[in-house]
């Protein structure tokens, strides 16, 4: 087999045989297939789509790549959730320990800062002492012990999709639904959980900027875990707007305690307990009342457990930033657009994410909104603050929020998305 004949099947057009999508995973992992064949390939299929068997097929070649993890010890039933990346979506943190404090086991691998959109493990790292990288034996051991555990993939887990994920974020080849699918659910499927809910995320500050590319890469992803015997469901969810009231690494980790405290923004709760809901539906565990357990407190107790024994202090207080700079509404009147992207440019210009895949993250960069779509709002009055530990960046992130909003005259009747979109 040759990498070229493989290039030139896609770039013209046409279907990649199993064969060929074996060999190009298998020899790209190895290193015989180099990054800038791999990168031209990866444009290829973002040009010129891939079928489902493809897909299958492809996605099949990235588990094969690493090992597989089992979970068949624990005693309770796993469940799982992924987003396809967002701006402000906090949700792993505060549903991970609902979900389990609800009676499911939930191994949440997750992942660093993408682009414009925020990373799991990168907010939690903001407080002090707390792990990502974990031995598989310490991942089964919080898991069996605190029943939710939030971690990176261990190196193992297919590796495939490591060397791919990093080529696509900087060759232009991420918003592709066969690369984005065959990336979530080969991780999802060796991961081994029995049961997977998708947060597909449509807007502006998603990789999906249509419902229709939302439902197309939904749709692809439950095929896929449904053929490895995982059951999966999504949801498509809107990413027009941020989430909550924050989107930055530390911001977010004190939003996500506030929902665990019962309080937080609407938006974030609400979606926390939709999403906990499928969860346990997906896990069998139906009788299970996530409201109640945000309320009564039982969440907050998994969360200070399991933030504890990955080596975190959850009583400690969390870095705030050194500079901040605040932007006032131009006019009166009613918010009735705040641009997710612009917003998530901003607290990755912040120092919230990354320029470059080794770069380090601000803990306490971001931006907090003090307005949402809907509100009232007053000229003059502080629309979001910036937040920064290097004041020479406030200039790049301002120009990203300028034109991120609209206000329309005071009256104006206004009704926000849902948060739920299907
Ligand atoms: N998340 C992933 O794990 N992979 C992608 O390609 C995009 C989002």
């Amino acid at each position: 087999m040759d990498v070229i004949s493989v290039i030139r099947t896609k770039r013209d057009r046409g279907e990649l045989g199993d064969e060929q999508i074996d060999w190009v995973v298998d020899a790209y992992t190895r290193g015989e297939v180099a990054d800038e064949q791999m990168s031209a390939l990866a444009m290829a299929i973002l040009l010129n789509g891939m079928n489902r068997r493809e897909i299958a097929r492809w996605t099949a070649a990235m588990i094969a790549s690493g090992e597989r993890m089992e979970f068949s010890s624990l005693s309770r039933p796993t469940a799982d959730k992924h987003s396809t990346g967002g701006v402000g979506d906090k949700i792993t943190l505060p549903l991970a320990p609902l979900v389990a404090a609800c009676g499911a086991a939930v191994p949440q691998l997750s992942g660093r800062g993408l682009g414009h959109t925020g990373g799991t493990l990168d907010k939690l790292e903001s407080i002090p002492g707390w792990r990502a990288l974990l031995s598989n034996e310490e991942m089964l051991s919080v898991l069996d012990g605190v029943g939710a555990v939030i971690c990176a993939a261990g190196d193992g887990l297919a590796p495939a999709d490591k060397k791919l994920y990093a080529l696509r974020d900087v060759t232009g080849t991420v918003e592709a639904i066969p690369l984005i699918a065959s990336s979530i659910m080969s991780k999802k499927i060796a991961e081994g959980t029995g049961s997977l809910v998708l947060d597909v995320k449509c807007g502006s500050g998603a990789f999906m900027k249509t419902l229709e590319d939302a439902r197309e890469l939904a749709s692809t992803m439950v095929g896929l875990g449904t053929d490895h015997g995982v059951r999966t469901v999504a949801l498509l969810t809107d990413m027009a707007t941020p989430l909550g009231l924050t989107a930055g690494n530390a911001l977010e980790v004190r939003e996500s305690v506030e929902v665990l405290a019962g309080g937080g923004p609407q938006d974030v709760v609400e979606l926390t307990l939709a999403l906990a809901r499928e969860m346990l539906d997906a896990a069998g565990l139906t009788d299970a009342d996530p409201a109640k357990a945000l309320a009564d407190g039982s969440a907050m107790d998994v969360w200070r457990r399991m933030i504890s024994a990955q080596g975190g202090d959850p009583d400690a207080a969390l870095p705030t930033s050194r500079e901040q700079h605040v932007v006032t509404a131009p006019a009166s009147g009613v918010l009735t657009r705040l641009d997710a992207y612009d917003i998530g440019v901003a607290a990755w210009r912040l120092g919230a994410g990354r320029a470059r895949k080794e770069d380090p993250v601000q803990a306490a960069a971001g931006v907090e909104l003090h307005a949402k779509p809907g509100d009232q709002v007053t000229e003059g009055q502080a629309l979001m603050t910036l937040h920064t530990d290097t004041p020479d960046r406030f200039g790049y992130a301002l120009a990203a929020v300028e034109g991120s909003w609209d206000i329309a005259p005071a009256g104006t009747a206004f009704t926000p998305s849902p948060v739920v979109l299907d």
